[in-house]
């Protein structure tokens, strides 16, 4: 995690940009009939995400499962096409690139994956896993220089050199993630995208995983998009973080100002869920508790996506307009700080109280009629116990 000054200030000047996404949406078609293939709908996973993450930064990305994380991250890599918006990295717009450049400047942007048991090929010794993503960028010519450099990305994290011989399943499951990120750092990458790099570890290792990614990014200048559902997780890492929720943004802050003043009722909500050390302040802070599920994404509600579930909500504007991300009007809160809530200054001053919420169906289909009547499960628990899909 960097800690210079500009860490408190708005997004990073152009030039100091790693990645820039903008407007970036994809949209999965839902699609049935076996004969046609009738497109009935879409799963608007990732809805019109704007993003920019500076070099040498950790941008913490946080939200419910089926918010969209992972959806982004992988239109970041350019392993998923947005169906709309931009994603710039280094300067290059991905969308430019096909075939052989694509794969070229893949070695640029590297993922570390949610569960190293599967990501690792279990018949390949690390040794393999390591060199066959040099090999495929050119970086694994030289017999010697391989052999130093498979030495020296064990060393730095933390494994023994008599790994190389051995294979993922005789490994615990915080030395498999180890591979996992030396894997990503064989091809010398500027940016890595972490999905959920320790959830499926121990929490004993998870704080070690975390440092690792602390210490490799300071060491080597990296730059990370950190993935997680659990804010803790996050916290200590981040330099940024954006909280997710259906498809969008809903709030973007520096790690501190986000723990500190957070502004967005779906932050208050999950920030409240997480245990403060200090007892008198656990009593004293307020309580939100998330009523309902998260409403399916092929079936967002209207104007402002989180209004099924918020105790802020009003009768105006919430329902149908929904808000962009922008600065607020709040004394002490840098204009970096931004809020996708009509209402953030109000509930801030304490002119707006929560009220009790009910839970609402959520039925309605707010892109209009054209796409059919039922087009997928109202929530992510439906859709879990009936799965419908393309
Ligand atoms: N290839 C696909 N086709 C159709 N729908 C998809 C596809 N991939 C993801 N989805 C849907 O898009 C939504 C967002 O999924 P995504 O995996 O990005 O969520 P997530 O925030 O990463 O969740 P989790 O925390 O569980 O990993 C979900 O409703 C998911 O079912
Ligand atoms: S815009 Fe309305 S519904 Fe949405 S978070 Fe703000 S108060 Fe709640
Ligand atoms: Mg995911």
């Amino acid at each position: 995690m960097t800690t210079t000054a500009e860490d408190t200030t708005a997004p990073a000047p152009e030039e100091d940009l790693l990645l820039d996404v903008r407007g970036v949406k994809v949209h999965f078609p839902i699609k049935r009939g076996v004969v046609l293939d009738r497109v009935v709908g879409h799963v608007y996973a990732v809805d019109g995400v704007d993003l920019q993450i500076r070099r040498g930064e950790t941008y913490g990305l946080v939200g419910e499962s089926g918010c969209g994380k992972s959806t982004l991250g992988k239109a970041i890599l350019g392993l998923e096409p947005p169906t709309e918006g931009s994603v710039v990295i280094d300067g290059t717009d991905i969308a430019s690139l096909a075939g052989e450049q694509l794969r070229r400047r893949r070695k640029d942007f590297q993922m570390v994956f949610q569960d190293p048991m599967s990501s690792l090929d279990p018949r390949q010794s690390v040794e393999s896993l390591l060199v066959e993503g040099m090999r495929a960028h050119g970086l694994a010519s030289d017999d010697a220089a391989t052999s130093a450099r498979l030495r020296e990305l064990l060393a730095a994290v933390g494994l023994p050199a008599a790994a190389l011989k051995k294979y993922p399943h005789e490994f615990s499951g915080g030395q498999r993630q180890r591979i996992g990120i030396a894997r990503a750092l064989a091809v010398e990458p500027k940016l890595i995208v972490a999905d959920e790099p320790v959830s499926a570890l121990d929490v004993s290792v998870q704080a070690q995983v975390i440092n690792l990614l602390e210490e490799l990014q300071e060491r080597l200048g990296l730059t990370y998009l950190v993935v997680a559902h659990d804010l803790a997780v996050v916290r200590h890492i981040s330099d940024r973080i954006g909280v997710m929720y259906l498809g969008g943004l809903v709030e973007e802050a520096t790690a501190d100002d986000l723990y500190t003043t957070p502004l967005h009722p779906y932050t208050r909500a999950l920030l409240s869920a997480v245990p403060l050390p200090d007892p008198v302040a656990e009593d004293r802070r307020e309580q939100v508790l998330l009523v309902g599920d998260l409403p399916s994404p092929s079936r967002p509600p209207t104007g402002c996506r989180f209004h099924t579930r918020c105790p802020w909500r009003q009768e105006t504007r919430c329902a149908d307009e929904r808000p962009t991300l922008r600065a607020v009007d709040v004394p002490g809160v840098p204009a970096g700080h931004r809020v996708a809530c009509h209402w953030a200054e109000e509930i801030e001053r304490g002119e707006i109280t929560p009220h009790e919420v009910t839970p609402t169906a959520t039925t309605q289909d707010w892109r209009g009629t054209d796409e059919g009547d039922a087009i997928g499960p109202a929530s992510e628990t439906e859709a879990q116990v009936s799965p419908t899909g393309p």
